[in-house]
C-alpha cells in the first residue's frame, strides 16, 4: 500500500483489543444490573443491522437451501446483538457468533443463557480472525464450511490497529484472505462499514481475488458542496471459488 492509500486508516484505541474487553466488561455489568440492557447496536442510526437482516432473508433463495439448513458465522459479534435479532426475525439456521474479546464471548453466552434458553443453534467462540492458529479454520470439506459471514464494524476496528501479522501484513490486508477460509463455495460475505466508500471497501476485499462484489445494500445519501455520499455502505461479495 502508498502512503496515500485510503484504504489505511491512522491507528486509534478502537483497533486495540483492551478497548473491546473493557467495553464488553462494561456491557456485561450493565446487564447484570438491568437485564434489559443488552448493549450497544452499533450503526443503529442507518439501520444497518434491520438492513442487513432484510438482505438475507430477500436473497436467501439464491444460496440454494431452506431457511433451518443455512449457517451463518457473525464475525467480530460483540454483544451478540445480529445474531440474536437474526433469530428474532425467524432465520432458524446454525448462527456462530465469533468474536477475539473474552468479555465479549462471556456476555454473548450470558445473553444466550438468560433469553435464548435451550437454543443450542447459536453458539459463541473466542476467535481472533488474524491468527492463523484458529480452530474455525479447520472446517475441512467446503459444505461444512459457512454459508454467509456476517461483519458490523469488524473490519473497520481492525483497519484502526496498525499491528503487523504473517508475511508483515496489516490486518486490513489479511483480513480478505482469513474470511475467504470461513465461506464455502458461493458463500456471501456481507459486509458494513461506515469508516470506507463503497470503492474502498471493494479495493480491500476484492484484494482476495476469489471475493466479487455481489450486491450493495441501499441508504439514503446526502449532497455536500455538489459531492454526494452516505455515512455507511453495506455490500455483498461473492466467494467463487473452492
Ligand atoms: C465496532 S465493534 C462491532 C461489534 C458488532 N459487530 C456490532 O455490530 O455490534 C467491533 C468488534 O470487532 C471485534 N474484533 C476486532 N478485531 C477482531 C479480530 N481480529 N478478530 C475477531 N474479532 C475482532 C471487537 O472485539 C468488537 O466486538
Amino acid at each position: 500500500m502508498s502512503e496515500d492509500d485510503t484504504t489505511r486508516l491512522n491507528p486509534s484505541k478502537l483497533g486495540t483489543k483492551k478497548y473491546w474487553e473493557d467495553f464488553y466488561a462494561l456491557e456485561k455489568s450493565n446487564f447484570e444490573e438491568n437485564p434489559e440492557d443488552t448493549g450497544e447496536c452499533w450503526f443503529s442510526d442507518s439501520d444497518a443491522e434491520l438492513k442487513m437482516v432484510d438482505f438475507l432473508f430477500d436473497n436467501m433463495d439464491s444460496l440454494g437451501k431452506q431457511n433451518g439448513d443455512i449457517k451463518i458465522c457473525d464475525l467480530g459479534t460483540g454483544n451478540g446483538h445480529l445474531i440474536f435479532t437474526l433469530r428474532e426475525e425467524g432465520f432458524k439456521g446454525k448462527l456462530v457468533g465469533l468474536d477475539y474479546s473474552e468479555n465479549s464471548v462471556a456476555f454473548c453466552k450470558e445473553i444466550l443463557k438468560e433469553q435464548h434458553d435451550g437454543d443450542d443453534k447459536m453458539v459463541f467462540e473466542k476467535c481472533d480472525i488474524l491468527n492463523d492458529d484458529e480452530a474455525i479454520f479447520e472446517m475441512g470439506k467446503d459444505e461444512d464450511k459457512f454459508d454467509v459471514v456476517l461483519d458490523k464494524g469488524t473490519l473497520d476496528a481492525i483497519a484502526l490497529s496498525d499491528s503487523r501479522y504473517k508475511d508483515d501484513k496489516l490486518g486490513v490486508e489479511l483480513y480478505p484472505s482469513n474470511v475467504k477460509r470461513l465461506l464455502r463455495k458461493d458463500g456471501i460475505l456481507l459486509i458494513s462499514s461506515c469508516n470506507f466508500t463503497e470503492n474502498e471497501l471493494v479495493k480491500i476485499i476484492e484484494s482476495e481475488q476469489e471475493f466479487k462484489k455481489w450486491k450493495c445494500v441501499e441508504y439514503p445519501s446526502f449532497e455536500f458542496g455538489g459531492v454526494k455520499g452516505q455515512t455507511i455502505c453495506t455490500i455483498a461479495f461473492k466467494k467463487t471459488i473452492v
